[in-house]
Formats: structure tokens, sequence, C-alpha cells
């Protein structure tokens, strides 16, 4: 992702219903994405909107009565003012049933036909309704759809075709030699993987007389496009492809395509087989997310555990929202929602330490200093953790976007706050302050300061409005919403004298309602054989936690892949496992208890959703579970043979 020009989209949601938190995720990443690159200065080009054609929109519409249009019109408005609640700052909007989507999709058909990549036959295959999909006999799981589990239906027709078959080898060979095209590895891997078994052709049409809420195929009226067909074109009908060359030049292709899991082959494998056809580029990097998850299940609206971002953001703001949600999930992995969780994080990152960081800060120079800004001093040894854990995050802050760990670069961010409360602490400017020690206070609130206008320089992408109050309060009036990336890098930005306002506090803690104790609970609370959810009768020294609490903890089977020492540090090993599809380091304090060539292929269970630490020097990304007593220690593994990533619990 190192090209002059940014250009990020998202997927184009469907209007079949209004959006949900997976929905939000994605376009909050990409506004994440798109205002760090604006405040690098890289022309950013940001693409969201909706896909509004196939079945499910027209389903939707006859059961709510209305026509496919006015389904798209009446749906598309909760996603517009979604994203205007969440500052979602993308620079388009597309519809697919706009013209000029329209007439793009129809061209490159018109193209592809003529030039025998496309082509007409009679198909006979198993179709889901739901997805919308045609599937082989042999693809089928137990009889029904692969994908959604349900039901399908035997159809034969005259099709017309996609010669996607022509493109497999070449495809294989383009993700091979192009590392970055799909990220991350594991979902290269399981397109690689999709990739070993043949590739059919696909089919792109449907007939109108089974659904004609499409685009009309240009060379037979009596077809409309498949779905997917029409959608993907999207990336580059909204750029002027086909329509100005000037246009399409300047952002295509695009850096990256933001996806999530469950379309990876739509966007790894028909999309760059269609674009090879068409004869245009590849985008940079196709990058798929995994699923939010409500507590440990799939968010399903018949299980009616649907989160909605507007509620959210109505209780606890917008900032907080946009930074939990990337603040908690890991590159690539599944994570889970909870308000519990929620709430957790909020009070910890926010609340205790930014919050509080911030109104300590802001209230001393208040009181201290005539609501003057310090003047400057050189840093010294007292500073030397501050300015090392605050420029440090701001240098690991670009690599992180350009990896999209975002989650790491934030706790990169909350470690320097974190070391602005210990320096606060440690110094005691209001011992100073009572001493009448001037110079040194000035000192200790300035370089205190310094800190947070690097941690709020860097959280403006993440949390825009109160971040731009943060800065505005502490006299940074002119860059407040913009500030070069370049300034947060030097220590010493801020102006000797400039006026520091009041603030109110950013991010309130909020107050977790005391679990009703067990005789005032009404009759229909919980049965009797469920545990009170106070420590009421909880053995000595152990607090009751519930189900939510345990269900926050991701255990995972994991197979020993390779395990080392770590130089310099005697009881660390550091271990590669293998957990499902994807590859995890841990560094474990097992070396005094395992010789390294005895764990080799062995299964353990790990905590799959722990933050990511470094330790001594090594990043760990989880845990492993042992038994510990006095001077033994032994790891935990499972009971027979069970593959690894199997969930624990
Ligand atoms: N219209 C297609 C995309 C076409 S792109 C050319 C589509 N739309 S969708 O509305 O069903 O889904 C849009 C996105 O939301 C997908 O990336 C999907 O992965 C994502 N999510 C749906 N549920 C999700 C979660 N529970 N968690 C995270 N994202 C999830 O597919």
């Amino acid at each position: 992702m190192s090209s002059p020009t940014f250009y990020v989209t998202t997927p184009i949601y469907y209007v079949n219903d209004k959006p949900h938190i997976g929905h939000a995720y994605t376009t909050i990443l990409a506004d994440v994405l798109a205002r760090y690159h604006r405040l690098l200065g890289v022309p950013t080009h940001f693409l969201t909107g909706t896909d509004e054609h196939g079945q499910k929109v027209q389903r939707a519409a006859h059961l709510n009565g209305i026509t496919p249009q006015e389904q798209c019109d009446q749906t598309v408005v909760r996603f517009q003012q979604l994203w205007q609640r969440l500052e979602i700052t993308h620079d388009d909007f597309i519809r697919t049933t706009e013209v000029r989507h329209k007439t793009i999709v129809q061209k490159s058909l018109q193209d592809l036909y003529e030039r025998g990549e496309i082509y007409a036959a009679e198909y006979a295959g198993w179709y889901c309704v739901p997805c919308e999909r045609f599937f082989l006999e042999k693809d089928l799981a137990a009889g029904q759809c692969p994908d959604c589990q349900r039901g399908v239906e035997r159809l034969a027709e005259k099709s017309y075709f996609f010669r996607m078959s022509a493109y497999q080898s070449w495809l294989v060979n383009y993700i091979e030699t192009h590392p970055a095209f799909i990220q991350p590895e594991h979902r290269r891997q399981e397109t690689l993987g999709f990739l070993r078994q043949p590739l059919t052709d696909l089919c792109i049409s449907r007939p109108k007389s089974r659904l004609n809420w499409g685009i009309e195929l240009p060379f037979d009226r009596d077809y409309v496009t498949y779905v997917w067909f029409d959608a993907l074109v999207n990336y580059i009908s909204a750029v002027g492809y086909g329509a100005d060359a000037a246009q399409f030049a300047r952002w295509w292709p695009a850096t990256v395509h933001l996806i999530g899991k469950d379309i990876l082959t739509t966007h790894t494998v028909y999309w760059p087989t269609m674009l090879k056809a068409l004869g245009v580029e590849m985008p940079t990097t196709v990058f798929a997310h995994g699923w939010w998850l409500v507590g440990r299940d799939k968010m399903s609206k018949s299980v009616g555990n649907v989160v909605d971002p507007m509620d959210m953001v109505t209780a606890y703001g917008v900032d907080a929202f946009r930074y939990f949600l990337l603040a908690e999930m890991s590159l690539g992995q599944d994570a889970s929602f909870t308000e519990d969780a929620f709430v957790t994080r909020y009070n910890a990152d926010l609340a205790n330490d930014l919050g509080n960081l911030a109104s300590r800060i802001i209230k001393m120079i208040r009181r201290n200093q005539d609501g003057r800004m310090p003047a400057p001093s050189e840093p010294g040894p007292e500073e030397h953790e501050l300015v090392e854990l605050t420029l440090g995050a701001v240098g690991h802050m670009q690599g992180r976007v350009q990896a999209l760990q975002l989650d790491r670069g934030l706790a990169e961010i909350m470690a320097a706050v974190r070391a602005g409360n210990r320096y606060f602490d440690r110094l005691k400017p209001w011992s100073l302050a009572k001493a009448g020690d001037t110079a040194a206070l000035a000192r200790v609130l300035y370089h205190a300061a310094e800190c947070l206008r690097i941690v709020s320089g860097l959280l403006l992408p993440v949390m825009p409005a109160k971040m731009t109050e943060l800065r505005r309060a502490l006299g940074l009036v002119e860059d407040a919403a913009t500030p070069a990336l370049a300034g947060l890098s030097r220590w010493g930005g801020l102006r000797a004298g400039a006026d520091v306002a009041d603030l109110e506090a950013l991010f309130p803690r909020i107050e977790t309602k005391p679990a009703a104790p067990p005789t005032a609970a009404p009759p229909t609370a919980a049965p009797p054989t469920s545990l009170p959810p106070t420590s009421a009768g909880a053995p000595e020294g152990i607090a009751w936690i519930g189900i939510d609490d345990v269900n926050r903890v991701h255990l995972r089977v994991a197979k020993i892949l390779s395990a080392e020492r770590i130089a310099g540090a005697d009881r660390l090993l550091k271990l590669s496992l293998e957990v499902g599809p994807e590859t995890r380091q841990i560094v474990a304090g097992i070396a005094r208890f395992y010789d390294p060539a005895a764990l080799l292929g062995r299964a353990v269970i790990v905590v799959a959703n722990l933050r990511p630490a470094i330790l001594h020097g090594v990043e760990s990304q989880g845990m492993l579970l042992a038994a510990k007593q006095g001077s033994r220690l032994q790891l935990l593994s499972v009971d027979g043979d069970i593959p690894s990533g199997a969930t624990v619990g």
C-alpha cells in the first residue's frame, strides 16, 4: 500500500434491511484509514454505497408491500443517516440503481460478450435463493446450501456464462506472486485452497421470469445480470471507468477493498477474473476482516441479537463507539460484542486513562498557570519513558495503518497515555505547586501536555469530535482538526502562552448497575439452578462472575508447530502454534518446565482473544493455559483427537 494515492472501498451494502454493527465496523475502519491518509497528505478517495439489485432486495420489497425502488429509496436513507451520525467522511456514495453505474455494467457486459468472454448455454444446477448462487451437486452440504445451510432448488434454464475457468491458472499464479493481494495471510491461503478445485464458468444471468429487479443484459432483454456481476463493478464505475479516463487513472487501482470474510470468494476469485477479462489492473489489496459475534453467537435477526449501531451511539456517543470497534477487533479475527465488554473497555481506556489524563493536565494548567500553556523545556531523564512511548506510538502508527493493525496501533497509543498518567503520579505536580516550585511545575505540566497533544493527534482519525475538543482546549486552535503527522513526531510542538480552555469530562465514567441481591430478585428472575449475580455465597476470596464474563474469553485448541528458547530470558519459550487456519506466535513462561523439542505437535489450550503484547522484545499473540502448584507446572491439553481451532468452553 505504498501508492501515491489512497483509494479505499467498503462493500456496498444490501438495502434489504437496516444497517447493523458489522456494516458500521467496515465503514468506520475505512473512514479511519482515509482520515489517516489525509493527515499524511496522501490524496485519498473513500467510496461506500449500496447494493440495490437482486433477489434479497426484491423479496424485502415484496414483504414490505412496496416496489423494489421504494425499498431502495427508503433503506438507503438509513445507511446515509448512520454514516452521517458516525462522522463518516466518504468522498462518494454509489447506489447501483444510479445511471452512472448501470451504464458501465452494461458496457462491460457488452464488451465481454462481443469478445466471447460471455457465452450462452443450458444450465442445470442447485440454486440457493437467499445466497442467489448456483451450486453443483458435489458442492452441496448434505443436500443443503454449503454457505447458509438452507434448502436449495433444482433449476434448468438457458443462461449466460462468464469464462471464469479460463483464468484459473493465471489467478493462482497472480496470488502466489503478489503476497499483498489478499490479506491477512490465512485468507490468501483460503482462496488458494479454493482454487485447488477446478474453477467452473460463472453464471452471470437471471431470467426476468424469475427475477426482474436487476440490470438488463444488453444482448438479451429477457435477462438481468447476476447481482454480484453488477455489484463488484461499482468499484470501477464510481471512479470513471469507461466514462472519465482521467478520473479513472487518478484512482484506479484501488489501494484496498475492505470486506468481511464471508465475501472472500466473490472478491478474490470472481472480481480479479472479471477485471482480467476486461483488461483492467488488479486492486492492490483485498482485506477480509472477521465477524462480529454477539457474545459467542452469530448475529441474526431470528435470534434477535442484532446490534443496532444507532442505539449504541445514542447511549455512549459516537467517538467511544468508533474507538471500541477498532480497538476490540484484531487483524482478521472474529470479535465478540457485548455491552459489558464495551463498558469495561470504555471505563478502562477512555474514562480512567485518557479522560483522566486530559482532565488532570488541563485543570492544573488552568489553576496554576493562569490558564496559559507553560514554556517548553528540553526533556530530561525524568521524561525518558514518556517521550519514548509517545513518540514510539507515532513511529508505529504508520506501519500499523498500512498493515491494517489498528487494534495494535491503538494499544500503543494507550500505552503512551498510561505513561502520561504514571509521569504525573511520579512527579506529583500538585506537590510542586504546594511547595511553590514553579519552574519544576511548569516543566511537568508542559511535558505531560505534550504527550496529550501527540496522542490526541494520533487518535483524531478514530475519535474526531472528542479529540478536536481536547486539542482546542490545549490551545491547538489552528490545527485542532488537521494536525500534520510530521508535527506529531517531534517533541515540543505546544505553543507557550496559548490559552488553555476548560474542558468538560471527555468520557464520563459509566457506572455499571450493581447487580440486585438475590433476595430482591423478582419471582420471574433466573431459575434457582443459576447462581446469584453477586458474590454472595461464593467461596471466600472468590467473586462470582456471570456467563457473559466467561464468554468473553475465547479458548481454542492449538497445535504446537515449533518452540525455541529466547536469548536472555531463561523462563520464556517462543512458540509457533496452529490455531485452525491461522498461525500464532505465543511467548510462554514454561522454559523451566518443558524442553522445546518435547513440545512439538502437542495439542494445547490457548486464550485466543488476549490482546497481543511484547514480552522480552518478542510479540505474543495469546496465552497458553497451564495448571500450577508450588514448583510444578503442566500444560492443559485435550482428551483425544480434535483439530486445532476447536473451541473450548
Ligand atoms: N452486497 C454485498 C456486498 C457487495 S460488495 C461489491 C453484501 N452486502 S451485505 O450487506 O450483506 O454485507 C456487507 C458486509 O457486511 C460484508 O462485508 C459482510 O461481511 C459484513 N457483515 C455482515 N455481518 C457481519 C458481522 N456480523 N460482522 C462483521 N461484518 C459482517 O454482502
